[in-house]
C-alpha cells in the first residue's frame, strides 16, 4: 500500500547580524543601484561569530516541530541539504540529531547546491510512500557567508545565511487530496564547473600554497548560470504539474529560488503564471542556496498568505548543476 506524505509544520531561523547594500559599497566597487536593478537584493543576514549550520537547523527545527505537535524523538529520518556542512565528518543531520535530542533517527546530508531542500522533500516523500519512516525533518541550511569570497563582487553581494525546514509525516486520515503531489528532480554534472568550490576537496586540497587563489570559496559564472536557471526551473515544474495532472491555473503560490528577480521574473513569464501568486522575499535574505525556498515557504506560512486546501509550486536550481521542483497541497 502506498501511504501519502503530507508537511505536517514549517519553520525557519536566520540569523539576526544584517549586511546591506551600503556596507557592501564599503567592502567591494560595487553600488546599491546595480545590486537592487541586477538582483533585487537589498540585505542579507549573516552569522554571528561561531553559529554553524546545525545551529540554524535546530532552531528552525523546533518550530517546525512544535507547529507539527512532534517532538524530536518522532524523527525516524534527519535530512539537511546543505553546501556548508559544520563539518565534512561527521553530517551535519549527525550534528542535528545529537543537537535536537532525536535519538532514533536515520542521518543524511544531500549536497544538491540551491536545490538540497527539493531533493530532500522528494526524498522524504518516497520514503514515506514506501512505508519506510512516518516522521521526517527536511532542512535547507546554509552559513554561505563562509564560503563567500569578499574579494569578488560578481558574488559577494548575492549571498546570505538561514535555514528553512519542513516535517514530512505520513498522513494518518487516508486524505487523497492533501500532501507533497509531486516531485521532481534532475541534475547535468557536464556543467560542474560554472558554480563551484575547486579547491578543498580530495582532488584538490587547499594548502598555504593554492589558499591564495581562493578556489575554497564560492566562484560562479552568473550569466550563464542565469540561462540555464530559468530553462531547468520552468521544464521542471511542467514536468510536476504533469505528475500531478494539474495546470500552472491550478497553483495557488509559487515560490522559486530566491536567486535573482529577474530570474523570479523570467520563470513567472516562461510558466504563464500570474505574477502575484509568486512568492519573493529576495530583498531580504538575497540568496541563501538550499534555505532560501523553505524560509519563503514559512515565511508565507506565517504571512497567513498559504490558507488550508492551497497548491504550492516550489522550485530551486543550482551548482551541480541540481534543480527540481514540488507541489504540496496544504
Ligand atoms: O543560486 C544558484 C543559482 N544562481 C543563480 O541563479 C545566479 C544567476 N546569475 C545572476 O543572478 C546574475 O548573472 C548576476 C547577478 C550574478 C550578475 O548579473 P548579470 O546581469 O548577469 O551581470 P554580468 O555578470 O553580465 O555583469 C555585468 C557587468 C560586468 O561589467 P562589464 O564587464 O559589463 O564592464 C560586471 O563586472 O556588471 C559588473 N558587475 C558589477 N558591478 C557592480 C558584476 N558584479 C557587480 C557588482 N557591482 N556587484
Amino acid at each position: 500500500m502506498t501511504h501519502r506524505a503530507v508537511i505536517v509544520g514549517t519553520g525557519h531561523y536566520t540569523p539576526d547580524g544584517i549586511l546591506t547594500n551600503a556596507d557592501l559599497e564599503r567592502i567591494v566597487d560595487t553600488s546599491d543601484e546595480w545590486i537592487v536593478s541586477r538582483t533585487g537584493i537589498r540585505e542579507r543576514r549573516i552569522r554571528a561569530n561561531g553559529e554553524a549550520t546545525s545551529d540554524f537547523v535546530v532552531s528552525a527545527a523546533r518550530e517546525a516541530l512544535e507547529k507539527s505537535g512532534k517532538q524530536p524523538a518522532d524523527l525516524e529520518a534527519i535530512i539537511v541539504g546543505t553546501v556548508t556542512p559544520d563539518y565534512r565528518l561527521p553530517s551535519t543531520a549527525c550534528v542535528v540529531q545529537q543537537k535536537l535530542d532525536a535519538p532514533k533517527a536515520a542521518v543524511l546530508d544531500i549536497a544538491a547546491a540551491c536545490a538540497g531542500f527539493i531533493y530532500g522533500l522528494a526524498l522524504g516523500k518516497a520514503l514515506v510512500e514506501a512505508g519506510m519512516y512516518r516522521t521526517i525533518l527536511v532542512a535547507g541550511a546554509e552559513a554561505l557567508t563562509s564560503i563567500t569570497n569578499y574579494e569578488d563582487r560578481n558574488t559577494c553581494v548575492l549571498f546570505g545565511d538561514g535555514c528553512g525546514c519542513a516535517i514530512v509525516a505520513r498522513s494518518e486520515n487516508g486524505d487523497r487530496d492533501r500532501g507533497i503531489l509531486a516531485a521532481h528532480i534532475s541534475g547535468d554534472g557536464r556543467l560542474g564547473d560554472l558554480l563551484n568550490m575547486p579547491i578543498g576537496g580530495s582532488k584538490v586540497p587547499l594548502t598555504p600554497e593554492n589558499y591564495h587563489e581562493r578556489g575554497h570559496l564560492l566562484h560562479m559564472d552568473g550569466r550563464e548560470v542565469f540561462k540555464h536557471a530559468v530553462r531547468e526551473m520552468a521544464d521542471s515544474c511542467l514536468q510536476s504539474l504533469a505528475q500531478a495532472g494539474l495546470s500552472v491555473e491550478d497553483i495557488d503560490l509559487i515560490i522559486p529560488h530566491q536567486a535573482n528577480i529577474r530570474i523570479i521574473d523570467a520563470l513567472a513569464k516562461k510558466l504563464h503564471a500570474d505574477r502575484d501568486k509568486v512568492f519573493v522575499n529576495i530583498q531580504r535574505y538575497g540568496n541563501t542556496s538550499s534555505a532560501s525556498v523553505p524560509i519563503a515557504l514559512n515565511e508565507a506560512m506565517r504571512m497567513g498568505i498559504i490558507k488550508p486546501g492551497m497548491r504550492v509550486l516550489m522550485t530551486a536550481f543550482g551548482g551541480g548543476f541540481a534543480w527540481g521542483s514540488a507541489i504540496v497541497r496544504f
